[in-house]
């Protein structure tokens, strides 16, 4: 049943320092089965095993780009193929990657702005995505990003994404632990991971828009390397609030 929009800020504040399995629990209680992970096959695989873990009616969808990395291809069907889950892949529409390739080649992010190219790749197809659900599940962090996302609730309206018809709305479980608690977690409960992770890859996204860092740098460093912190949101969560 759609809640009202104060009654999720009400909601996020009980849930906040709840355990990431009891928020996705509630997602589940309350949307299921319209209710979609978000996966973009890195670290947010914590989200799938959690949810595996609780049983219950699910999605998992991903947005295929076109220009992930191999490993990252891999490993979408390495999860598929652990929890024996269906993998909903996402890809942006022919016609319009065609349009923007022609007019402006495969790499115009690096003078343009990444927005262009992420509305087409990734945009687009979540909005497509998205209207088939309810509500979605993300695995944004505060610490993924000072500037964009340190006041992501674990629950939210979803305003950038919903319609007249749709009220969507947005959960973020991991919205409070670290990378360290993800990556204990991961390593206690055997959680497959992308192997870029072995090579230096923190935060994962696109090919030619991520790399990975040094240590003592910051993960969101590694993408869109070439844009300011403040603008390194490709759409996706373009809602959030600058800190
Ligand atoms: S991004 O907006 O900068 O690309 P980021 O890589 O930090 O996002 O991931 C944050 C969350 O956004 C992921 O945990 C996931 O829920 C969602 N997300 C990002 N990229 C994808 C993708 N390609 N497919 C599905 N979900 C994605
Ligand atoms: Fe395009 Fe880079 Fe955005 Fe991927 S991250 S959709 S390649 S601009």
């Amino acid at each position: 049943m759609p809640l009202e929009v104060a009654n999720l800020t009400e909601l996020a504040e009980q849930y906040a320092q709840r355990h990431p399995s009891e928020i996705l629990a509630l997602a589940f209680e309350m949307y299921s089965p319209s209710v979609g992970i978000s996966f973009s096959g890195a670290e947010d695989v914590v989200l799938v095993d959690l949810a595996a873990k609780l049983g219950g009616k699910f999605r998992v969808f991903s947005l295929d780009t076109g220009r992930l990395h191999a490993e990252t291809y891999r490993f979408l069907d390495q999860v598929r193929e652990k929890y024996q889950i269906p993998v909903e892949v996402f890809f942006p529409r022919p016609e319009a990657v065609e349009n923007l390739v022609k007019e402006k080649g495969l790499f115009s992010f690096y003078k343009d702005g990444h927005k262009e190219c992420c509305g087409v790749r990734k945009v687009e197809p979540l909005r497509r995505a998205l209207s088939t659900l309810s509500a979605w599940v993300t695995g944004q962090r505060h610490d993924q990003s000072p500037s964009t996302r340190a006041t992501v609730p674990v629950v939210q309206a979803d305003p950038t994404f919903s319609t007249p018809d749709n009220a969507l709305v947005k959960f973020n479980p991991l919205a409070n632990w670290s990378s360290k608690q993800v990556w204990d977690y991961i390593r206690e409960n055997d959680v497959p991971y992308n192997s870029l992770h072995e090579r230096g890859y923190v935060s994962i996204g696109c090919e030619p828009c991520t790399k990975a860092v040094l240590p003592g740098q910051h993960e969101r460093e590694g993408r869109w390397w070439w844009e300011e912190s403040t603008k390194k949101e490709c759409g996706l969560h373009s809602g959030n609030k600058l800190a």
